[in-house]
């Protein structure tokens, strides 16, 4: 038994989250928990709000809300959300957290006293319409590097560069469109990351086995212009973890709080001391590698906008603190989803947000189209037809039809209870050998955080007891060896269970469903695929389940393609 921890990228605080959001980064890092649980590991899984910085402010404003209230609430809401799609954390915490204020402020004291923070007195971007600075999002503009006309004042949404307000092209503040804006002088701390581009480039190069996604980004912007860039951890803003060290202030910073890429990450780690002080239990054996955290296993999943800062910020603020913490043994990262032809859009509320999903279908339903289509080796895109095709022929055809076909027939032959008698043959001999090759694979693509291929191969494991039960007819063997029949009925109804524990990952529901069929509680990951379809003896009692899946109908998918066009807010 090993232990694992697991972190998804922590969504912003404003607003709830589309179906690309939700499998760039929390739905696979569920999937990968709920796996790693299943197969009897330790697992810590982290998330939280990311509730700092102007994405907040500016949806507070919008919101007419005090900025403090309007993170208590949106984070009530996507912890909600979060339970609807059974996102299993250990916890959900919240960036504005004491513990992660505290955190954030004792890293900014290490960093400098080893030399890593300097002044900058600079020249940003001041709004004279709007009385005030324009950080980050505050300011939109064009892509120096892309040409992408909506480019923010801290990165380019459309090529991922991390940019700088200042470099935008036509710029313009978010608050109040004005165009009148001037370069003031104020004072800001860097972070020399610049001093520890060797020490990266060393860390980065000794990831063989990282996603080309992952390293790609994060060489590219290693080897950028000059090279790493030192980066500006403060920000004219009220709203934020006020940019003192350990709570003393440092002079010239009166009214700055740190940026919200400096304090986001580090919530990883204070979500879990978030997680202990609720629970009394240890958070120091899961991040400090001389409290026991040298035998964890550290995985992050995100989307490829977040790479840079899980590559190169973030661990430089580790690494420079040269305090024992755990650095990340695995980043996992995803490409876009597309919506129909074209991207999500918050603003203009294209594509299907969390609590729509949830309104119109079941998570499951959701959960198995999104991890089996994510976007990993190139951008993917929800289509409704595809998501018709794939509800009604994996999920209602293929497993569905399999446990109500089974149920069914054992019941009206048998009784509900697993049938005596009968004993196995070649078909069934086959089929063990058939899933024992591929439980192995499936076990294989997991642990690889290979989600395709693993959704793939489990499709795979539920089609083999399909084509069993069509080749062994037990229905048609009833008439002249009941025994037969019996024995088969007995593997099938096994089928179920042992389907119910490969696929909790993905489909937890639906397990839930299987498991309650079957009466069973025994989620035993089946390492003996032989051993497993004899879990149940004969004589075990089951009831047949209702419709495990629906199907979609031509008329719904039309309304949700028209529902969903966009137009929302
Ligand atoms: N809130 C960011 C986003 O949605 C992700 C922050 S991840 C963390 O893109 F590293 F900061 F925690
Ligand atoms: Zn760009």
């Amino acid at each position: 038994m090993a232990r694992h921890l697991i972190t998804s990228a922590i969504p912003y605080i404003n607003g709830i989250k589309h179906l690309g959001n939700l499998v760039g980064s929390q739905l696979p890092a569920d999937l990968f928990a709920r796996y790693l649980r299943g197969r009897g590991h330790e697992v810590m899984f982290i998330c939280a709000t990311d509730e700092h910085g102007t994405p907040a402010e500016l949806a507070a404003a919008k919101a007419g809300k005090d900025v403090a209230d309007y993170c208590a609430e949106m984070h009530d809401v996507q912890a909600e959300i979060a339970r609807g799609f059974r996102l299993s954390f250990d916890h959900f915490g919240r960036s504005s957290s004491a513990q992660n204020r505290a955190l954030t402020q004792h890293f900014a004291r290490v960093l400098a006293e080893n030399g890593l923070i300097r002044e900058v007195t600079e020249k940003q971007m001041y709004s004279v319409a709007d009385g005030r600075f324009l950080p980050d999002r505050y300011i939109e503009g064009t892509c120096p590097n892309c040409g992408y006309e909506s480019a923010r004042g801290d990165q380019c949404d459309n090529c991922t560069k991390q940019l700088d307000p200042v470099d935008l092209i036509n710029p313009h503040s978010v608050i109040s469109g004005s165009t009148e804006l001037e370069m003031r002088e104020t004072k800001h701390l860097f972070l020399r990351q610049s001093a520890m581009k060797d020490k990266l480039a060393d860390w980065i190069d000794s990831k063989a086995d990282w996603p080309v996604l992952t390293t790609s980004i994060a060489k590219k912007w290693l080897n950028d212009g000059d090279g790493l860039q030192d980066r500006g951890i403060t920000r004219d803003l009220s709203w934020g973890v006020p940019a003192q060290f350990d709570g003393a202030p440092w002079k010239g910073m009166e009214g700055k709080v740190f940026y919200v890429w400096f304090d986001a990450p580090i919530e990883y780690i204070a979500a879990t001391q978030e997680w202990a002080d609720k629970s009394g239990g240890d958070w120091a054996r899961w991040w400090r590698t001389d409290k026991g955290a040298e035998d964890v296993t550290y995985t992050q999943f995100m989307g490829k906008d977040n790479v840079p800062f899980h590559t190169l910020s973030f661990p430089a603020t580790i690494l420079g603190s040269d305090e024992p913490w755990k650095l990340v043994d695995y980043i996992k990262s995803f490409n876009y989803l597309n919506y129909d032809g074209g991207q999500f859009s918050t603003s203009r509320g294209r594509g299907v947000f969390m609590d729509q999903a949830l309104e119109i279908l079941p998570s499951d339903y959701w959960r198995w189209w999104l991890l089996s289509h994510a976007p990993e080796s190139a951008d993917s895109e929800f289509t409704w037809e595809n998501f018709q095709t794939s509800v009604n022929k994996d999920l209602a055809d293929v497993l569905g039809n399999f446990v109500s076909r089974i149920t069914k027939f054992t019941r009206s032959k048998f009784g509900e209870a697993l049938p005596e008698g009968g004993t196995w043959g070649e078909r069934e001999e086959a089929l063990i050998a058939e899933l024992t090759t591929r439980v192995r694979e499936y076990e294989r693509h997991m642990d690889d955080k290979e989600v395709r291929k693993a959704a793939t191969e489990l499709r795979a494991i539920w089609v083999a007891g399909n084509e069993y039960l069509q080749s062994a007819a037990p229905w048609t063997v009833f008439k002249t060896e009941p025994e037969q029949a019996a024995a088969q009925a007995r593997l099938a109804l096994n089928l179920i269970r042992l389907y119910a524990v490969l696929s909790a990952p993905f489909i937890p529901d639906a397990t839930d469903t299987m498991l309650a069929a079957m009466q069973t509680e025994d989620r035993s990951w089946p390492t003996d695929v032989r051993a497993a379809l004899e879990a149940l003896p004969a004589g075990h009692a089951f009831t047949t389940p209702e419709v495990l899946f629906r199907k979609i109908a031509d008329e719904e998918r039309e309304d949700w393609q028209v529902r969903f066009a966009g137009k929302r807010e």
